[in-house]
């Protein structure tokens, strides 16, 4: 099967208020993990995967983003009179990774909304890419393209990224219910949003990477609150269990969810480790302290 999702949805429209008051004027998604935004990150991961269409679900209060993905002619020429051409090349490339639409959502309802507010960028029957940026993965198949190929062995069905928490931690996640079909492929057949670790039908919870078909606007469209009185996308992903098929993958990568203060020091000092450039210095510091 030809790989015919081209379009990634980045519901980015949050408070951010983990990171207040860095987040007061300062978009989340713009924090710095080692030398670009969070969100570049899962641009770069989206663009790997074959994702043509960046569609960014944004408040207005972030215009910081628009002009990141954007080409900056002022910044090019200054740094060509200073002949700093590798600099020309990294921030000419943020406009390469893909064609970038905009749509405010007026007021945070919740990441079920966020999505729905990028339903007339979707066609009927279209299958599309969920990214939430907080969630950075290193791996080195990108994540996006490793669920398009279960994708497309399940003959069209829509797929989760998972990952496995002790018990104790399934409050904070979506949870999965399954069929067990591989080591590391699940055939999902429920699914139940921040549930009580006793209540919870089992530990592998769903990370922010989606594919989604169409048909998750039915539920999407009906606008109905769910946990902490927000419109959850969780709640809507039951309506893909039958048709086309809700299929999980405990993907291949370390995910660091920088959406928390540790988790986003996390993955400042992975990314580090992860950069020739700086990774035996970085190790030299961590030793010391
Ligand atoms: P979070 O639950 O992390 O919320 O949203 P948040 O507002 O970003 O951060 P905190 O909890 O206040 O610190 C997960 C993702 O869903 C997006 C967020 O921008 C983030 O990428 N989101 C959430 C929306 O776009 N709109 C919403 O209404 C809610």
């Amino acid at each position: 099967m030809e790989n015919k999702i081209k379009k990634a949805i980045f519901p980015i429209a949050g408070l951010g208020s983990r990171f207040l008051p860095a987040t007061k004027t300062l978009a989340k998604e713009m924090l710095i993990v080692l030398d670009r935004p969070i969100l570049e990150w899962a641009v770069i991961e989206a663009s790997r995967s074959g994702i043509e269409e960046m569609i960014f679900v944004t408040s207005s209060k972030k215009n910081s983003i628009i002009e990141h993905f954007n080409r900056s002619l002022e910044l090019e020429n200054l740094l060509k009179k200073k002949k700093k051409s590798s600099q020309i090349i990294s921030v000419q490339s943020q406009s390469a990774l893909g064609q970038f639409t905009y749509v405010i959502q007026d007021e945070p309802k919740g990441l079920g909304h966020a999505v729905w507010c990028a339903k007339r960028f979707i066609e009927k029957n279209e299958n599309f890419v969920v990214i939430l940026p907080d969630d950075i993965i290193l791996s080195k198949n990108p994540v996006i393209g490793q669920m398009i190929e279960i994708h497309k062995k399940t003959g069209g069905g829509s797929v989760l990224a998972l990952e496995k928490v002790p018990k104790r931690e399934v409050f904070k996640y979506g949870v999965i219910d399954f069929h067990k079909k591989s080591n590391n492929f699940y055939q999902i057949k429920n699914l139940v949003e921040k549930p009580e670790p006793s209540k919870a039908p089992s530990n592998l919870t769903v990370v922010g990477r989606y594919i989604l078909n169409y048909k998750v606007f039915d539920l999407l469209d009906k606008h109905k609150k769910g946990h902490g009185n927000e419109i959850q996308l969780t709640d809507s992903l039951i309506s893909l269990i039958k048709e086309p098929g809700l299929f999980g993958l405990e993907f291949d990568g370390n995910r660091y969810d920088c959406g928390n203060k540790l988790g986003f020091i996390e993955a400042n000092v992975k990314f580090g480790l992860n950069d020739k450039n700086i990774s035996k210095d970085l190790k030299k510091l961590l030793k010391k302290i």
